[in-house]
């Protein structure tokens, strides 16, 4: 068979494999159940988007999260404590579409800019924290309470070594603001689950970074198989 004919079958079939491959392998971004989801400016959600909730059983307020999120929480806040001695606490998990309104609105009310407010709250329908997937996390009643000095305290710096163990990154690091869309936030995390939270302390990277990388290799590896 000529050589362009075999290529051009070989095209034809691997995009036939690549429509029939699921939407969740290629595009883990946008499955909603899923510990890839993204949501950011640019990605946002419903307002009557709300997931299945747990409450963590750790100390602090606002502790609802997706149940897999929440046992994961649970486990690293007892680490800290076994570690460290240092008992974290949480902030603010769960919020609704209309709780991230009330919170932008406040802050805008605040800081009197838009521009200024959209540097560390998402706007409705743009937060982790609707997906249930978040947490502010803060170490025992700390003055530093979501401020950058937190990232300088003991419970700061063990949540930045040791989050990935329990499946957490750091979801808006220092030098990162220009791809996610937000200053640092080191009281932030966000559960991705313990096989890619360990990529991403292997390889330090913003999750839209890497979800472009994961799609490549992803693509790759289905267009190899395939051969
Ligand atoms: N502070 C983060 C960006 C949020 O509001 O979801
Ligand atoms: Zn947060």
């Amino acid at each position: 068979m000529a050589t362009w004919l075999t290529q051009l079958l070989s095209m034809v079939s691997a995009g036939a494999m690549l429509v029939s491959t699921s939407l969740d392998t290629l595009a883990p971004q946008h499955n909603q159940k899923g510990l890839l989801f993204l949501i950011n400016r640019q990605w946002r959600v419903s307002e009557t988007f709300e997931p299945s909730l747990r409450m963590a059983d750790v100390p602090g307020q606002l502790r609802r999260m997706r149940e897999d999120a929440s046992y994961a929480l649970e486990e690293m806040f007892a680490a800290c404590k076994m570690e460290t001695g240092i008992r974290l606490e949480t902030v603010s998990g769960y919020r609704s579409y209309q709780k991230q309104e009330n919170i932008y609105n406040n802050k805008l009310r605040s800081v009197g800019t838009e521009e200024k407010a959209d540097e560390y709250v998402a706007r409705p329908g743009a937060s982790e924290h609707q997906m249930g997937l978040a947490m502010d996390v803060s170490q025992d009643s700390d003055m530093v309470n979501l401020t950058s000095a937190f990232g300088r305290t003991r419970g700061g710096l063990w949540i930045r070594e040791n989050c990935w163990r329990f499946g957490f990154i750091l979801r808006y690091d220092e030098g990162w603001e220009d791809v996610t869309g937000y200053e640092y936030e080191p009281w932030h995390v966000r559960y991705v689950g313990k096989e890619y939270a360990a990529r991403l302390h292997e390889s330090p990277m913003p999750l839209e970074t890497f979800l472009i990388l994961h799609r490549t290799e992803t693509m790759l590896d289905l267009l190899v198989r395939e051969k």
